[in-house]
């Protein structure tokens, strides 16, 4: 988060206030957003692809109804990937026009849903989706916009990207054997679909652009084969998300504006070069938007020092609000957030309080050696991720959402209670 500072007694502030006070009022652990920092990066995103593109805040990364109001305000429009995000997207007003639906297997239930609702586009991820899709509108007697989701055959994996020659993943509809060309034969001929682009997302935390311009020429050249077979010039494509963010200082992310003028350069080289007049071009980032601008508070409730090894220091929540570090090996920072320390630095590694010996939340870090009970820890860069893929193992309770902003603190997700947990045990 951009105000993110040190305040003289050596706590951690944000947005101005302090992270003690925060704790008092707000227990832990706890996210806290920057409200200021999400909206200034919605707004970078939204200029940099000014008004020739379209920027889809991908909601999976976080999404509440606050969220969707900031979005709604800044100008963004949302990506949603099931009837429960599509749910909150549309009672929190998102216009249904400004929404893209996507997923690799929507329920008939979920299609219908969106399709009433309106929704921009459905992201087409399957053969039988074709058809579900057009029979769905031809029921409800509309005409809907839709994407085709194409797999180009490039994997990206932190840092780098690998092409693969075979995609051997359960996303979208194949380039290669001609698949997707047959995708695109198949939709046009149904009156209930109203094909409008072709969409491609290459995966997650990338930095390096070559894969999006693998992408991006893989999805130019079949534009060009759907112009020369069918006649017709298909006026969208989406790019997708998976700009990467600064975890640790190693991590060397782009901005916004970087990232439109390369998109936008390499989109319009390719349709150059095939002929075709430049389509409109849209994005889907989620964490680059989201990821930065909050950060988790927990207390520090034991601190272990084993012998020749390491030291435990466990917090009062983990792998039930942070899964990433379990699930994917992710690299996060900490520190000591509620005074400063002369102490030297000691490695530790920073655990929860789930009956998992997985249960880490950084895996290896310098925190001072006098680190005790009831200190407070930051670890920054939570906002995408971590909240929306919280779980309630071990009957956890999931923390709250506090947005922070010039001076003022509100719940906008608020904590779990046990009347919650409760709430769902039927007998
Ligand atoms: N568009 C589509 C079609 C996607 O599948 C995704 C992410 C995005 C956009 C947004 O990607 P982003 O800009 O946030 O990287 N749970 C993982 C990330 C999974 C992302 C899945 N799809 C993690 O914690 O790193």
């Amino acid at each position: 988060a951009r105000t993110v500072r040190r305040d003289e007694d050596g706590a951690l502030s944000v947005g101005g206030l302090p992270v003690t006070r925060l704790a008092e009022e707000f227990g832990t652990p706890a996210f806290f957003l920057d409200e200021s920092d999400f909206r200034a990066r919605c707004r970078a995103w939204r200029e940099a692809f000014g008004s020739e593109a379209d920027v889809f805040y991908a909601g999976k990364a976080f999404l509440s109804r606050a969220v969707v109001r900031w979005l709604h305000e800044e100008g963004l429009n949302l990506d949603v990937c099931s009837g429960g995000e599509l749910a909150t997207a549309l009672d929190a007003g998102m216009p249904a026009a400004r929404i893209a639906f996507h997923g690799n297997n929507k329920t008939p239930a979920e299609i219908r849903r969106a399709v009433e609702a309106g929704v921009g586009r459905i992201v087409l991820d399957s053969f039988e989706e074709i058809v579900r899709v057009a029979h769905i509108a031809d029921e409800l007697g509309v005409r809907q916009p839709v994407q085709i989701r194409v797999t180009v055959g490039v994997e990206a994996h932190t840092h780098e990207f690998i092409a693969t020659a075979h995609e051997d993943q359960k996303f979208g509809i194949a380039l290669a054997g001609g698949q997707a060309a047959e995708a695109v034969r198949r939709a046009l001929k149904l009156d209930g679909l109203e094909l409008i682009g072709i969409h491609s997302h290459i995966g997650s935390q990338i930095f390096d652009m070559a894969g999006f311009e693998v992408s991006a020429r893989r999805v130019v050249r079949l534009l060009a084969e759907v112009r020369d077979e069918h006649g017709v010039e298909l006026p969208e494509i989406d790019l997708g998300g998976g700009l990467g963010i600064a975890y640790t200082s190693d991590d060397d992310p782009r901005e916004p504006h970087e990232i439109a003028k390369a998109l936008g350069e390499i989109v319009t080289r390719e349709c150059e070069a095939a002929g075709l007049a430049t389509p409109r071009i849209s994005v889907e980032p989620g964490r680059a938007i989201v990821g930065p601008t909050a950060f988790t508070l927990y207390e520090v409730g034991t601190v272990k020092p084993l012998e020749g090894l390491r030291t435990y220091v466990s917090v009062d929540g983990g792998m039930s609000d942070n899964i990433r570090t379990a699930l994917y090996d992710a690299e996060y920072t900490v520190s000591l957030a509620s005074r400063t320390s002369d102490a030297g630095p000691m490695l530790v590694r920073v655990v929860g309080k789930h009956c998992e010996s997985g249960d880490i939340v950084v895996r290896d870090a310098f925190l001072p050696a006098d680190v005790a009970p009831g200190d407070l820890l930051a670890v920054p860069a939570t906002g995408a991720y971590c909240r929306s893929m919280a779980s309630n193992y071990n009957h956890a309770l999931r923390p709250p959402v506090v947005a922070v902003d010039e001076g003022s603190a509100r719940v906008v997700v608020r904590r779990e209670t046990e009347e919650d947990l409760l709430r769902l045990d039927v007998g």
